[in-house]
């Protein structure tokens, strides 16, 4: 997609990666595609590393843990910061922090300090004992469904200067839809939450009324109230169409 034809929110994103920014949050309503982008977009050979913050995440998802392995020794796996960290070995990756909001004490302070601006960041390898720094390019962007970013802790917000709002869903995922859902599903992606129907309950709608009537098709993807709405509008824009 081009960038002069995305909407707002993703040329923003686009724009301040390519002008260097490399923390930023993207935040907004469920399944428009900010864990899409973020693994993505501006990502080279260095690749991207995911972190899916929950309440039960230690400092193994983050740095790395001892691993036993098959012949009885333990071996050390890094965690994704500092697969990110170490990137391609010439360049550093990008890290992406998914549903940063739920990161709450010892994981907290560690990600305070993985996402530190680069010159303070530092690991100290427990395998090898080498002192391991984020490598030049290293980029993070966490992504939130908060509505406020400034509701993140306050500590881990002030290591992102950059915020975006994702309120649109991005446009080559609405592509992937049949041509007649792709105007219901951009409005209704990012909708007040009591009408609001996510990007993947339109992929599932696709592949359900494929094989089902149309009405089951929505209800099963939409749950019961939203789907009949939805089978509702969707026949009349089909009707309208046909006028
Ligand atoms: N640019 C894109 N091209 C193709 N498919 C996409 C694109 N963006 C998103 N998708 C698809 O849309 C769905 C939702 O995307 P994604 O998981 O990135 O949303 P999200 O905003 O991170 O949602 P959440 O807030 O719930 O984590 C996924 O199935 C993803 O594969
Ligand atoms: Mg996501």
């Amino acid at each position: 997609m081009k960038r002069d034809s995305l909407p707002g929110c993703w040329r923003d994103f686009a724009d301040a990666l390519g002008a260097g920014i490399d923390r930023i949050v993207l935040y907004g309503p469920s399944g428009t595609g900010k864990t899409y982008a973020a693994l993505r977009e501006g990502v080279a050979s260095a690749g991207a590393h995911r972190l899916v913050c929950t309440e039960d995440m230690t400092a193994a998802d983050v740095t790395g843990c001892w691993m036993p392995t098959a012949g009885g020794q333990f071996e050390w796996l890094d965690g994704a910061a500092v697969r990110a960290w170490r990137g391609d070995g010439v360049l550093g990756g990008r890290l992406v922090v998914d549903e940063a909001d739920r990161a709450a004490g010892d994981v907290l302070a560690l990600l305070l300090a993985v996402c530190d601006t680069d010159g303070s960041a530092r690991f100290d390898h427990p395998a090898t004992g080498a002192a391991i720094t984020p490598l030049p390019g290293f980029s993070v962007v966490m992504t939130t469904n908060l509505e406020h970013p400034e509701e993140l802790p306050s500590a881990l917000r002030d290591r992102f200067p950059v915020a975006i709002e994702i309120d649109a869903p991005h446009p080559d995922a609405i592509e992937l839809l049949p041509e007649d859902l792709r105007d219901a599903a951009m409005a209704t992606a990012v909708a007040p939450s009591s009408r609001r129907a996510s990007l993947r309950a339109f992929y599932a709608y696709a592949r359900l009324r494929e094989s089902l009537e149309p009405e089951r098709a929505a209800r099963l993807a939409f749950g019961a109230d939203r789907g009949r709405e939805i089978a509702d509008a969707l026949a009349i824009d089909a009707a309208e169409l046909g006028a």
